[in-house]
């Protein structure tokens, strides 16, 4: 699995199921660690086992199965369920719901809620200003955006142009593979 370092964090990306990556954050101070959105669950946990992590957080980004079909395998003692306050009822375990301008904390740092609805209504993202990163689930991709399942072309629009508002040297993680976002739940 490819890894790389932005300032605190250490960010794994792993294949999941045909053509989507989830994310892996682990903070070396503190030793939490996180899985953005839970597909599936034996690749988290062979990645987190090989690599001697603890999972300690679960960050989802909107409720489709392949970001929360594995939530409730991977939530083993300790481990806190984060998710779009706007799908509570549609996210399995969620402990944590947050919205636009929360923060979350984790480890020595902390992610800050961006509403990136249109996906899905409620689809949030999180952003990490110290290590100038940002995992957006199916709102942004490489190539396109998510097909707009539930919300409204102004609602998207709006999202996408607060992403495009971040700073230019954020690296934005997304879930699938170049233009599989349009075909992409
Ligand atoms: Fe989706």
């Amino acid at each position: 699995m490819s890894s790389s370092s932005c300032a605190s964090l250490e960010i794994v990306r792993v294949p999941c199921l045909s053509d989507n990556y989830g994310w892996i954050i682990h903070d070396p101070a503190t030793k939490n660690t996180a899985v953005v959105d839970t597909p599936e669950a034996k690749p988290y946990q062979d990645e987190l086992a090989k690599r001697g992590w603890k999972l300690t957080h679960i960050l989802n980004t909107h409720h489709h199965w392949d970001h929360t079909g594995a939530n409730e395998e991977l939530k083993t003692d300790g481990v806190t369920v984060v998710g779009p306050i706007d799908e509570k009822p549609k996210i399995p375990g969620i402990d944590s719901a947050v919205g636009a301008g929360d923060v979350v904390a984790f480890g020595s740092t902390q992610a800050t809620v961006m509403d990136v609805g249109g996906h899905t209504k409620g689809h949030i993202a999180y952003y990490f200003p110290d290590s100038k990163s940002v995992f957006v689930g199916d709102s942004l991709f490489a190539l396109g955006c998510g097909r707009m399942f539930e919300g409204t072309p102004d609602q998207f629009w709006t999202s996408l142009k607060g992403l495009r508002e971040l700073p230019d040297d954020t690296t934005v993680y997304c879930f699938g593979v170049l233009m599989g976002a349009v075909m992409n739940e």
